[in-house]
């Protein structure tokens, strides 16, 4: 059967979005499924920023980083006026379906969207955040090794200086990134959250005076860029003259660049399942994978992923004593 369908990437950008839109439009192709796509995310429903996606050159994008559709936190779409003009236009354009690619803040809209209209949504996790529900995300991995490639950088010149070095994280309230790339980096200490942040800080004060196993402590974001981390730097240095300190905030640079093998093929894989539930009349779910497993989870189920791999927690426990 004939469909139609729309695409759109939202929120943060993340590594493999390119590559999941690639994944889209060719087994639409295969399946004679016509494709458009919505520039800047939510915003180019509600304006109709169309684009057809049958004239991009897709083996072009597979690797590139960022999203050729652009990407956007639409604040118009958080009010009904904005929700209604995204619905006319799916309307209008005769959808039978939206793709939504995006992270938690984009699939919180989704999951309003298909409750207050009879439309079909399909949405694809790609956040670096790894932080929905029931799901990995496309380019967490990406994110993770950009993250070790930029401390190694870092830990060039802290260990020739003999400096230690805050470093700030980032991923919102999402302590994943900060927790797997500190472990991987061996860092001297991690902040993941504020709540037990003494705990860790008198454990680093304790091997800072005793023997100092690495240059490097990790900092989570914990939702305001650069606070947290800016917060722990100046504790530091008060606390300890022992060594030179310096701030660093990774920042966007997280979000860039090519997305790694790994994140490409998950993004192939979600991007084929997506088109494979609208061709069997699947509504309103979120197509993710889990423990090399295909998931599909109802868009009404969609909630924020908060709890931390039990085994790198158990690690981090032993290592770090917290
Ligand atoms: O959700 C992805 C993310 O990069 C978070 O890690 C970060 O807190 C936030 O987006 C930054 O948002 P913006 O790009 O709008 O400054």
């Amino acid at each position: 059967m004939y469909k139609k369908i729309g695409i759109i990437t939202s929120g943060g950008d993340s590594p493999g979005m390119n590559a999941a839109i690639y994944s889209i439009i060719k087994y639409s192709k295969l399946n004679n499924i016509n494709c458009v796509g919505f520039k800047y995310g939510y915003d180019g429903l509600i304006n109709n920023n169309l684009i057809n996606l049958f004239d991009i050159k897709i083996d072009n994008i597979i690797g590139l980083g960022g999203t050729v559709l652009g990407s956007g936190r639409s604040e118009y779409f958080l009010n009904k006026i904005g929700r209604v003009k995204a619905y006319n236009n799916i309307k209008k354009n005769k959808l039978d379906a939206i793709i939504i690619i995006g992270g938690n803040g984009s699939l919180e809209g989704a999951q309003k969207f298909s409750k207050e209209f009879d439309i079909n949504i399909i949405c694809i996790p790609g956040t670096i955040d790894n932080d929905i529900f029931g799901t990995e995300s496309i380019g967490y991995d990406t994110c993770l090794n950009t993250i070790i490639d930029s401390i190694e950088k870092i830990k060039d010149t802290a260990i020739s200086n003999n400096r230690i070095f805050i470093i700030e994280v980032m991923g919102r309230n999402s302590p994943f990134l900060a927790l797997k790339s500190g472990l991987a980096i061996g860092a001297l200490g991690i902040f993941l959250n504020k709540k037990k942040y003494k705990i860790v800080l008198n454990n680093i004060l304790n091997k800072i005076e005793n023997k100092l196993d690495s240059n490097i402590i990790i900092v989570a974001e914990n939702n305001v860029i650069g606070k947290f981390s800016k917060k722990i730097y100046k504790i530091f240095k008060k606390k300890t003259k022992k060594y030179e300190f310096r701030h660093n905030i990774l920042g966007h640079i997280q979000r860039g660049g090519n997305p790694t093998c790994k994140d490409r093929i998950l993004a192939i894989k979600l991007g084929l399942e997506s088109i494979k539930n609208i061709i069997n009349n699947q509504k309103n779910i979120i197509v993710g994978l889990k423990n090399n497993k295909i998931k599909y989870i109802p868009l009404k189920k969609f909630k924020i992923k908060k709890k931390k791999n039990k085994s790198l927690i158990n690690i981090y426990n032993k290592f770090y004593k917290v």
